[in-house]
C-alpha cells in the first residue's frame, strides 16, 4: 500500500471538510453534517476527503472520523498531530492516509510545517506503526530541503508542502514575495520527487492561488478546505468544488501543453 505510486496528469482534489463542523459546532447539535457534506463532495468530483481531528476537537469529533472511515466512498485523509492519542485513534479508524501536522492548541489554524527534521526520534515510531497498518503517511512541512530529507530519512511516502505563506503573500504581499514563495515551492517539489517522495500541497488555496500550484509538475493531490466552504455559502458546495477541479485541470494541463 506504501509503494509510490504513478503521479496523476492532474492533481487529485482532496475536500478538507472541518470547517462544515465548525459552523455545526457553533450551535451543536448535529446540522451541518460533515459526513453528508462529504458524500456531496464525492457527487461533485473530490477524489477524496481530508478531516483534521484536533486535540481540542474544535470542529472534528472522534464520531466524524469514525463515520467518515465507513460511511464515504471516498479514500479518507486523516490530519493528526504526532501524538499518543490520535495515533491510537489512527490505528483504530484505519484511514487511507494520515497526514502527520503540528499542533498548537492557540493557534487558528495549521500555522507553520511540521519540524520533521527534529523530531525525528519522535516520529520514527509513529510514520512506523501507521505504515504498518497500512496507512498511508504524509508529513505536513515547508518546502524546504532539510525538512524533505528528513521526511525521507522517516520512510514516509508522502510530504504535503505548505501552501500557506504564499497564499497570504498572494492577499497581501508583494509580488515579488509571492513570486519568491512559490518558486520555493517549485524546488520542493521538484526536490521531494527526486527523493522518492510523493508531494502534495495545501493550506489557504483559492481559485485565485491554486492555479500556479497546480502548475508545478509531479504535485499529485491538493488539499483544500476553508475557501471551499466559504464559497459553499454563495454558490454551493457542489459547484463550488466543480469550478475548483476545472481550475486545478485546466492550470495542470496548461502547463503541461508548454
Ligand atoms: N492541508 C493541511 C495539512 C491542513 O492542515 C489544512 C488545514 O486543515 C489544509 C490542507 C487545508 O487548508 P485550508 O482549509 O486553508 O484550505
Amino acid at each position: 500500500m506504501n509503494a509510490s505510486r504513478p503521479v496523476p496528469r492532474v492533481p487529485r482534489l482532496g475536500v478538507n471538510i472541518d470547517h462544515v463542523a465548525t459552523i455545526r459546532n457553533a450551535r451543536g447539535g448535529r446540522h451541518p453534517d460533515p459526513v453528508a457534506a462529504a458524500k456531496l463532495a464525492a457527487e461533485a468530483g473530490a477524489d477524496g476527503i481530508t478531516a483534521h481531528l484536533r486535540e481540542d476537537r474544535r470542529h472534528i469529533g472522534d464520531e466524524d472520523i469514525a463515520r467518515l472511515s465507513t460511511e464515504i466512498g471516498l479514500p479518507l485523509n486523516l490530519e493528526m498531530a504526532a501524538t499518543d492519542e490520535m495515533l491510537a485513534i489512527a490505528l483504530k479508524a484505519r484511514p487511507h492516509a494520515a497526514c502527520i501536522v503540528p499542533e498548537r492548541r492557540e493557534e487558528v489554524t495549521t500555522e507553520g510545517g511540521l519540524d520533521a527534521a527534529r523530531h525525528h526520534n519522535h516520529l520514527a515510531p509513529m510514520v512506523r506503526q501507521l505504515s504498518e497498518a497500512g496507512i498511508r503517511v504524509s508529513l505536513f512541512i515547508e518546502a524546504d530541503e532539510m525538512q524533505l530529507e528528513a521526511a525521507r530519512a522517516l520512510g514516509a511516502p508522502v510530504v504535503e508542502l505548505h501552501t500557506g505563506a504564499y497564499c497570504h503573500a498572494a492577499l497581501d504581499g508583494t509580488a515579488a514575495e509571492r513570486e519568491r514563495l512559490l518558486e520555493r515551492l517549485r524546488r520542493g517539489a521538484a526536490f521531494g520527487q527526486k527523493l522518492g517522495l510523493e508531494v502534495h500541497a495545501g493550506h489557504g488555496l483559492t481559485y485565485d492561488t491554486v492555479p500556479p500550484i497546480a502548475a508545478i509538475p509531479g504535485i499529485a493531490e491538493l488539499n483544500i478546505g476553508h475557501f471551499l466552504i466559504g464559497e459553499a455559502i454563495f454558490d454551493g458546495l457542489a459547484p463550488a468544488i466543480r469550478k475548483m477541479r476545472a481550475i486545478i485541470e485546466q492550470s495542470a494541463l496548461a502547463a503541461k501543453a508548454v
